[in-house]
């Protein structure tokens, strides 16, 4: 997240892109192949993770680049911390160097950071850091960049029902999906357009489970550290190309634009 190239404008605050024919609006990516990148050149796993920082700020830049308006990534999901606790601990350190070196960055290309998931479960020092970065970054409107840390998409509809259900009893919000999705962690953005896995494996893993329904799903065989600007480039082609039905037939889809 660090020299998001050619992104600023120069001072002041960059504005929201225009929505863009063929381009996600809202784009969700599960960060995996770490692990694998690292040992196949015999490295520690954590390098790995670190190379998949550097991922994460092409993602960024692409994004930008592109006209997507919201980005959401995994980094950490509820049942990543069963992992070995020395990879636990460096993936933790790498989310505070990242957001202690990113502010600035994030300020000067408009991006705004929020963080989703159980942040409760998170050091003290971390939760701190979590908390300016998100408020520093408050003003900025050009990409909303979530990262989903401490997150499993069980977890989220299980907090945001029983907040429903105490408010829908007393009449205090409609009794009914667009009543419920108010409670859900991401209420503040669109559900995902396009969601990418890297590494190879075809399944969701407790992701935004609820808010994946549409979503069209784009698996590739590339690792994170791999998934540059090329792949990126490549996933919003392939998605370009996707008829986006929402339970209509093909036939009355064109005759709406027609
Ligand atoms: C999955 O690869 C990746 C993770 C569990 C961590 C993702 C974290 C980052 C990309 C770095 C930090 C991110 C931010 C937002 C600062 P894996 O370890 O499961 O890979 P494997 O399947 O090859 O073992």
């Amino acid at each position: 997240m660090n020299g998001v190239a050619g992104a600023g404008n120069g001072g002041g605050d960059p504005q929201p892109p225009a929505p863009r024919p063929g381009i996600p609006r809202h784009v969700a990516i599960i960060m995996d192949g770490n692990g694998r990148w690292a040992t196949s050149r015999r490295l520690p796993r954590v390098a790995g993770h670190s190379r998949g920082v550097d991922a994460v700020r092409t993602a960024i830049e692409s994004s930008i680049a592109a006209g997507v308006e919201y980005l959401t990534l995994f980094a950490f999901s509820s049942e990543n911390w069963k992992r070995p606790p020395d990879e636990v601990s460096v993936l933790m350190r790498l989310f505070v160097s990242s957001l202690q070196r990113e502010v600035d960055n994030m300020r000067r290309n408009g991006v705004r950071l929020r963080v989703v998931g159980q942040i409760e479960t998170f050091e003290p020092r971390l939760r701190e850091l979590i908390a300016r970065a998100q408020e520093q970054s408050a003003g900025n409107t050009r990409l909303n960049l979530t990262v989903c840390a401490s997150y499993g998409g069980r977890w989220d509809i299980v907090q945001a029902a029983q907040r429903f259900a105490e408010q829908s009893a007393s009449g205090a919000c409609p009794a009914d999906e667009a009543g419920f999705e108010r409670y859900l962690s991401m209420s503040f953005a669109p559900d995902p357009d396009l969601l990418i896995r890297t590494g190879g494996e075809r399944r969701i893993s407790n992701f935004l489970i609820w808010q994946m329904a549409y979503a069209e799903l784009y698996f590739t065989d590339a690792l994170w550290p791999d998934f540059g600007r090329a792949e990126f480039t490549t996933a919003l082609e392939w998605y370009a190309q996707r008829e986006r039905r929402f339970g209509r037939t093909s036939e009355q889809l064109q005759r709406a634009v027609g």
